[in-house]
């Protein structure tokens, strides 16, 4: 379980250049107080909102993907795009083994907040969406950290390496996307979201518990090298192609 006293560290707003400071503090779940049932129920919402983000994310990136000049940024994107694929597609199958569905109007309302961000990418710059996208995934860390810590409460120690291993993903994301942003001048007059701790620290709480390793890293990683590698040939061949 997590410590209580450790700060929410994902929502506290580092002191920007401009002295912006904003403290609102999202709470860390308190799982030792929760029953298995209420564990289980705020493991579905949270599911169902990851769900329906993961849309979000997917058509914003393709936006953003489709936006930027540089090869090695997008496809870096694009990498991040199927990752987002795969998320999606574990977290429908553990909703539909809890017996659960996603939340169609959530759904589409978030299907299409990403495809309008993503359009806005070809118009806003190179800054805006890499800061937009950084700060998003700094809170979809949390979103499966959390996700991972209901599971362990409702007893779905089963479930636990996946959820854990999207959070470690998404910690990569906002890794790329911090450091691309400090590259650039604005990055020093925006307010800046906390730097995640160490990627360990996601699977620190879990220590000593056994739970069997998951079908999402294996799969993922394979298939995603692949397909990355397909493209990679692709833009040396022939950049304007279908990979835009
Ligand atoms: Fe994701
Ligand atoms: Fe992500």
């Amino acid at each position: 379980m997590r410590d209580s006293n450790q700060p929410a560290w994902n929502t506290v707003w580092e002191d920007s250049s401009l002295g912006l400071v904003d403290l609102k503090l999202e709470s860390q779940p308190d799982t030792d107080k929760l029953s298995p049932v209420i564990a289980r129920g705020k493991l579905i919402r949270t599911l169902k909102n990851a769900y329906s983000g993961e849309l979000g994310a997917i058509n914003a990136y393709t936006g953003h993907r489709k936006s930027v000049s540089d090869p090695a940024e997008k496809m870096m994107i694009y990498r991040i795009e199927l990752e987002e694929i795969y998320h999606r597609e574990r977290v429908g199958e553990i909703l539909s083994i809890l017996g659960e569905a996603p939340s169609v109007p959530q759904d589409r309302t978030m299907g299409w907040i990403g495809k309008t961000l993503g359009y806005l990418c070809s118009l806003s710059g190179w800054f805006a969406p890499m800061y937009g996208a950084g700060l998003l995934e700094s809170r979809n860390i949390k979103e499966y950290e959390d996700a991972a810590e209901y599971a362990l409460v409702a007893g779905y120690v089963e479930f636990l390496d996946d959820l854990l291993t999207m959070a470690e993903v998404e910690w990569e994301h906002e890794k790329f996307f911090r450091e691309k942003c400090r590259s650039h001048f604005l990055y020093h007059w925006f307010p800046k979201w906390q730097t995640p701790p160490a990627r360990e620290t996601i699977r620190a709480p879990f220590i000593g518990i056994e739970y069997p390793e998951g079908l999402l890293s294996s799969t993922m990683n394979a298939e995603i090298l692949v397909l990355c590698s397909a493209t990679r040939k692709g833009i040396q061949c022939c950049w304007e192609g279908d990979f835009r």
